[in-house]
């Protein structure tokens, strides 16, 4: 038996140690309010860059002031609790980690989902969890360790799929947003305008700007930012913004490995459709098995 990270257990819901219980209780009883903004995914799919470029979308492409926490104006629902976020200003950003059954709903809030492939997730997901010590005492834990929680759905948030297939089968809805980590990495700038667009906002219509957020959510803009937003809390940030690429997956994955997850994303995708997201990356990793 290969080491396990320690999560806090909330009815049968794992959750990082210290993410107090109360607020993952008051997450799920907040009224969605019209207005409300979303951004609902899986850990490790994007949800820092799309956070980011909702902020600067708020705050006319000004970037974040040093000292401050980005959670602070998009904060994370489960852990901050309903009543922080209820506190906000209208329109209320909101980063949750729910699935779509659990994330809470009104038909005249919206949701920006980014679904991103399974390898770099797991392996994103990995550095994560080694990386915060107080969150999951894995500091010494291997890929293939985490490997097989990952693959189980014995990680905070649960099982992948089951948060994949939840936000795929609303990909159409009138307020949903479905984007990959992939499509935006291709057209980063493209996804920031899809964003405006999809949130109805009017700097949609404006070309700079658009191009000045797309810059200022870059990879290198975001971690250079990092040490001036992290100020206040500084072990807490580093592995959101790590690597930054498509394909990290090939440094860690073996082929027996590549060949378990290929075949759990086959039998996933025959149910629930979304077998043609990554073409490319389950192509390449048919090729290592
Ligand atoms: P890696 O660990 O592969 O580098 P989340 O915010 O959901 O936790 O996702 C974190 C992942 O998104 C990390 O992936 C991180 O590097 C990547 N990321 C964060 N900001 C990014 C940006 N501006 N452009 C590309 N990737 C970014």
């Amino acid at each position: 038996m290969g080491a396990k990270p320690s999560y806090r257990m909330n009815n049968g819901f794992r959750m990082p140690l210290g993410f107090p219980v109360e607020n993952f209780a008051s997450a799920l009883a907040y009224n969605a309010q019209p207005g409300d903004i979303f951004v609902a995914t899986y850990p490790k799919s994007g949800t820092t860059w799309v956070q980011y470029i909702l902020y600067l979308l708020l705050h006319d492409g000004v970037p974040l002031p040093a000292g401050q926490l980005l959670g602070d104006s998009v904060p994370h629902l489960e852990e901050a609790g309903g009543a922080f976020v209820e506190a906000l200003t209208a329109p209320r950003a909101i980063k949750t980690h729910f699935n779509y059954e659990l994330t809470p709903h009104h038909a005249e809030a919206r949701y920006i989902t980014v679904a991103r492939n399974p390898f770099d997730c797991a392996v994103s997901f990995y550095h994560h969890t080694r990386g915060f010590e107080r969150h999951y005492r894995f500091s010494t834990g291997t890929f293939e360790d985490f490997f097989e929680c990952f693959l189980a759905g014995e990680v905070d948030w649960g099982d992948y799929f089951d948060a994949l297939a939840s936000w795929f089968a609303h990909r159409d809805d009138r307020n949903v947003l479905f984007l990959t980590y992939e499509d935006m990495k291709l057209e980063s700038r493209k996804a920031v305008a899809e964003i405006a667009s999809f949130l109805d906002f009017a700097v949609a219509e404006d070309e700079e700007k658009l191009t000045e957020i797309d810059r200022h959510s870059s990879f290198d803009e975001m971690r250079q930012s990092l040490d001036r937003w992290s100020s206040r809390r500084p072990d807490d940030m580093p592995a959101f913004i790590r690597k930054g690429v498509v394909g990290d997956w090939q440094n860690h994955f073996s082929a027996d490995q590549a060949h378990r997850l290929i075949e759990k994303f086959e039998r996933r995708a025959a149910v629930s459709g979304f077998g043609n997201l990554w073409p490319d990356v389950l192509d390449a990793a048919r090729r290592m098995t």
